[in-house]
């Protein structure tokens, strides 16, 4: 079978037998290529036409109390320089992020013990209360079941935890011995059967990864069925044990990308900031390549520098406004449109594949 029948057929029955996505993802040529991002943008514009979702991300702490490989605010960075942003800090954002048009926040922090359950219930619940007509996301790591269900009551609806990767060999290799992937699973499944639109995700190209992890990884997620898929390709940070590791390429994440959105022709698919970072053009030739989603940075100009997961990110030195007024025009050069408004997820119209009981 060629590629382009290959594409064919992905795009026809969602998937491909283990064999021929194998092929598809090691032989792919440039010509191939084309054809991919070709059918996956069409597909995406079926579901959600031209327009592209906006999600302001609000970076509130990078403390963290765990210590992944690949992380540049992993707790044994001593170099890094900590910082939490204040109650009234966030709800600053948030109240600077609705004048330009956000709907949607997303509070991401490391895994930080100083924002308690009830902290996060009051600052959700906050957010709601002067800005109900937006959607908050969580983006804070593993808690407890109990904690996700305060999390729902108060208000969040959206929560992301990339599930990094799904096999255990290689989930062990990337984290430290007391993170592991029955962990994060059974939290994706906590926070799916509460309610939320979950996220989950992995990046591309870090250490260890061949194609099976990433074969492994997109049927994890086609069983799954997720709102949101965050990818992004790995970057070494000076500052970890992994700072000599070559980062992921543009073309495989693009090509993940494409396939993703095949596999999932209505799920939130953001071009995230990593993306942007190996590429200057790296974020629209993710919308291109089916991305949907666009996550501009919130957080106050002073503490942008300091969320450094990777080395190289850029946006560090932006105002909101800037990053806002930036994204609309790269998208409208590519014949985008940055859409205003919550942007649900579609995924949840469909009947759900997902019983919450499958082995992984
Ligand atoms: N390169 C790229 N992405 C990274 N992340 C963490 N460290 C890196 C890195 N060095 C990603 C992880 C995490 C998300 C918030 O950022 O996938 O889930
Ligand atoms: Fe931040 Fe372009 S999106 S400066």
């Amino acid at each position: 079978m060629t590629n382009q029948l290959r594409i064919d057929r992905l795009r026809r029955e969602g998937t491909l037998p283990r064999e021929e996505m194998r092929r598809l993802l090691t032989d792919m040529t440039e010509e191939d290529a084309q054809v991919l991002y070709e059918a996956a943008r069409s597909v995406r514009e079926a579901a959600y036409g031209k327009n592209v979702y906006l999600r302001g991300l609000i970076e509130f702490t990078n403390y963290c109390r765990n210590d992944c490989l690949y992380c540049g605010i992993r707790r044994s960075n001593r170099k890094a320089q900590r910082y939490r942003l204040t109650e009234e800090e966030i709800l600053d954002c948030c109240d600077k992020g609705y004048l330009l048009g956000f709907r949607t926040f997303v509070l991401q922090g490391g895994e930080d013990p100083f924002f308690t359950d009830e902290k996060i219930c009051g600052i959700v619940s906050r957010i709601r209360a002067r800005h109900p007509d937006c959607a908050v996301t969580l983006s804070i790591g593993e808690r407890p079941r109990e904690s996700y269900e305060a999390f729902f009551a108060a208000g969040a609806e959206r929560y992301l935890l990339r599930h990094e990767t799904i096999r255990p060999e290689h989930y062990r290799k990337l984290h430290p011995r007391n993170l592991t992937i029955e962990n994060r699973v059974r939290c994706l499944r906590d926070l799916r059967e509460i309610g939320f639109q979950v996220g989950c995700g992995m990046m591309v190209g870090s250490p260890f990864q061949t194609v099976e992890e990433v074969l492994d990884d997109l049927y994890f997620m086609r069983e799954f069925r997720p709102h949101m898929i965050g990818i992004g390709p790995f970057i070494p940070h000076a500052d970890t044990p992994f700072h000599d590791r070559p980062a992921g390429t543009l073309e495989e994440t693009l090509h993940l990308l494409a396939i993703i959105r095949l596999m999932h022709p209505r799920v939130l698919l953001p071009a995230t900031t990593a993306l942007g970072t190996i590429h200057p053009l790296g974020r629209e030739m993710g919308i291109q390549a089916g991305a949907n989603v666009v996550m501009p940075n919130l957080s106050p100009a002073g503490v942008r520098d300091k969320y450094m997961l990777y080395d190289g990110k850029i946006c560090t030195g932006d105002e909101a406004a800037e990053c806002r007024r930036c994204m609309e025009l790269r998208m409208e050069k590519i014949g985008y449109h940055v859409e205003v408004g919550r942007g649900d997820s579609l995924v949840n119209r469909e009947p759900a594949l997902y019983s919450g009981k499958e082995k992984t």
